[in-house]
């Protein structure tokens, strides 16, 4: 017999049975050790399991964006006020959630992927929003080299290759209205705890897998 805190009796064999049930759960461990030995079940639980630490995906993004504060010198302002900053101009100028949340993610990929950010911060994106905005943010990079590709010996038309694509000039608004311009440190910026319930609620709908290719 055991007592609790609010004066309740428990048999100490419920709390022994209810201890080895949390830890069986918390230590449950698929028997095989190379995908092609698997079984059903256990890749379904498996993915169950993935599901759950997945509740935390939102927390796991804004951290890397939080990651971006490190002032890398040289721009009046840090990334990731460039990225709020982005946000809050799509946000001004009426653009729907989804838009919102891929200005505010865009240039998320930079810390791992400097040279290849806009593919990255698009995957991330891809299960959440439109194929539109998907290809919006890939593309953002060579859009925006509009503004700088002839500064360093490039060619600043290098979008052009994309001129008879059905979202070029979505392509070319974003980065002139959200991105290209949102360097500046006397604008009004919104703080992330703004964003993030728009971020929550895209990220909850159409959560899935899609290496599984289910349609
Ligand atoms: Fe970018
Ligand atoms: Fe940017």
């Amino acid at each position: 017999m055991t007592f609790t805190l609010t004066g309740g009796v428990v048999e100490w064999w419920s709390i022994l049975i209810y201890d080895i049930t949390v830890r069986r759960i918390a230590m449950w461990r698929a028997q095989w050790i190379r995908m092609e030995d698997g079984t059903p079940e256990e890749f379904q639980r498996l993915i169950e399991m993935e599901t759950e630490a997945n509740r935390d995906l939102v927390d796991r993004v804004l951290a890397h964006l939080e990651l971006m504060k490190e002032d890398w010198g040289g721009y009046q302002i840090s990334r990731y006020q460039h990225c709020l900053q982005s946000a809050t101009r799509a946000y001004n100028d009426g653009a729907d959630e989804e838009m919102v949340v891929a200005a505010l993610l865009h240039d998320i990929g930079d810390i791992l992927s400097p040279y290849n950010h806009g593919e990255l911060a698009a995957s991330i994106l891809k299960p959440y929003v439109s194929e539109r905005v998907y290809w919006i943010v890939k593309h953002h990079c060579i859009f925006q080299g509009y503004y700088y590709n002839h500064h360093l010996g490039g060619d600043r038309n290098a979008r052009d290759t994309y001129r008879d694509h059905p979202w070029y000039d979505d392509c070319v608004y974003f980065c002139h209205n959200y991105d290209q311009n949102a360097f500046d440190p006397g604008y009004e910026t919104k703080p992330l705890e703004f964003f993030e319930p728009m971020v929550r609620t895209l990220f909850e709908h159409e959560q899935q897998h899609l290496e599984l290719n289910i349609s």
